[in-house]
């Protein structure tokens, strides 16, 4: 862990100095040259011999980084945002690229936590002198990864962090160079809130978190305040960690508690466990959850007679969503989940602004980017100052047949 954080500082220091030079040609930045990750950290004092030689890209490519969790607790979220990401790229390359630079994709496992990620992120940047970052998924490895992004000049969009310290720092300000494609949990904590008390009538819920994880534990919070201030009654919040397999006694409190509805806004892998013993413990109060239940191995036996919140439906029946669908499925072979679907979002969003600032350079892509009004298969996308898109959410019914359209909660 240390060393980690000791070698970020250190890369971050040396990206000041190196960042927001002008790209030097590749023929002069051997891809031999020592990366700094390698260099001790004695040695290169940042201000006289920056410690991060980045080589840059050929003068007719664009080097782009997915960062998602290909492995780790939940690697449907990773695979399908690097199929949805490559998609993108595949379409503007087949166009001729971005401003007559041919994409080059990057791939980067980050696992969903933040040391993997914090290390994925210097690689890319000053490794293989990347400029843009789609990613990550999860809220807790896109926070860490925005604070070096940031600091480097380097874009960071992520297609589906949902938590509001991706943006924005703790003093409030906004972090220039960094943006995301979703909306944000104070919104998909409210949506939850009063879909249970407006569609399914609950006047109590119970509500599970992992304090630990920075989006469950925002969500929780959200949710809370909205489910409290439409006149609903929180009867109880219990907390359990990630590594929790068996959550018998939280569920036997839950039992005793009998609330209308039980609020778990986890990730899928979470889900399955504790909907499955519930089950099992005979308890009927419906479980509700966040985007994190998105994936193809959400255990809907389990979780059936549950709801979501998310991003989008497949079976949204603008042409947008059933063109991309199409197009996915005739690559991959599967219907795209929100993360895929965000995935591309951000991507082409990204792409847009790059060619709309007419440069590969960050400081005036951040301000088109700041600027722009791209129309998305998950819908339009205009940043407020924070840099979030002001976007509807979508409800999903969880059955034993599927994942179900529900309803569109517009903000
Ligand atoms: N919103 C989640 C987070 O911030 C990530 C997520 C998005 C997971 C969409 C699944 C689907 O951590």
């Amino acid at each position: 862990m240390k060393s980690f954080k000791v070698l970020s500082i250190l890369l971050v220091v040396a990206f000041l100095f190196t960042a927001c030079a002008p790209a030097a040609p590749a023929a002069e930045a051997p891809a031999a040259e020592a990366p700094a990750a390698e260099a001790p950290a004695t040695e290169a004092p940042a201000a006289e011999a920056p410690a991060a030689e980045a080589p840059a890209a050929p003068a007719g490519e664009l080097k782009v980084a997915v960062l998602a969790p290909l492995s780790g607790p939940v690697p449907t979220f990773g695979n399908s945002t690097r199929d949805g990401f490559l998609l993108a790229v595949e379409e503007w390359n087949a166009k001729g690229g971005v401003l007559g630079m041919t994409i080059v994709p990057l791939v980067e496992d980050s696992q969903c936590t933040p040391d993997p990620a914090v290390n994925a992120a210097n690689k890319v940047i000053s490794q293989d002198g990347v400029h843009y970052i789609v990613g990550e998924v999860c809220s807790k490895a896109s926070i860490p990864i925005s604070e070096i992004a940031n600091a480097a000049g380097v874009i960071q969009i992520s297609p589906t962090s949902t938590n509001p310290s991706v943006t924005v720092d703790a003093n409030g300000q906004t972090k220039d160079y960094i943006f995301r494609a979703c909306f944000i949990d104070p919104f998909q904590g409210l949506v939850g809130a009063k879909f249970a008390i407006e569609n399914l009538g609950a006047k109590t819920a119970f509500v599970m978190v992992d304090q630990a994880n920075d989006y469950v534990k925002g969500l929780a919070q959200f949710f809370t305040e909205a489910f409290t201030a439409a006149g609903g009654t929180v009867v109880g919040t219990e907390s359990y960690t990630a590594n929790d397999t068996d959550f018998s006694a939280i569920l036997a409190k839950v039992a005793d508690a009998n609330p209308d509805v039980v609020y778990l806004p986890d990730y899928y892998n979470i889900v399955n466990l504790a909907t499955k013993q519930a089950k099992e413990k005979g308890i009927t109060a419906a479980f509700l959850g966040g985007d994190g239940w998105d994936s193809a191995d959400l255990d809907v036996a389990s979780a059936d007679g549950g709801y979501f919140t998310n991003h989008y439906s497949p079976e949204d029946p603008r042409p947008e969503v059933q063109n991309f669908v199409a197009a996915y499925n005739a690559k991959y072979g599967s219907t795209p989940d929100a993360l895929a679907t965000l995935a591309y979002d951000a991507t082409n969003l990204l792409f847009q602004a790059i060619t709309e600032a007419g440069a590969d350079d960050t400081a005036l892509v951040k301000a088109a980017m700041a600027a722009i009004n791209f129309n998305g298969v998950s819908g339009n996308i205009t940043f407020d100052a924070s840099h979030n898109p002001i976007k509807s959410a979508t409800i999903l019914k969880v059955t034993a047949d599927g994942v179900k359209f529900e309803a569109v909660v517009n903000p």
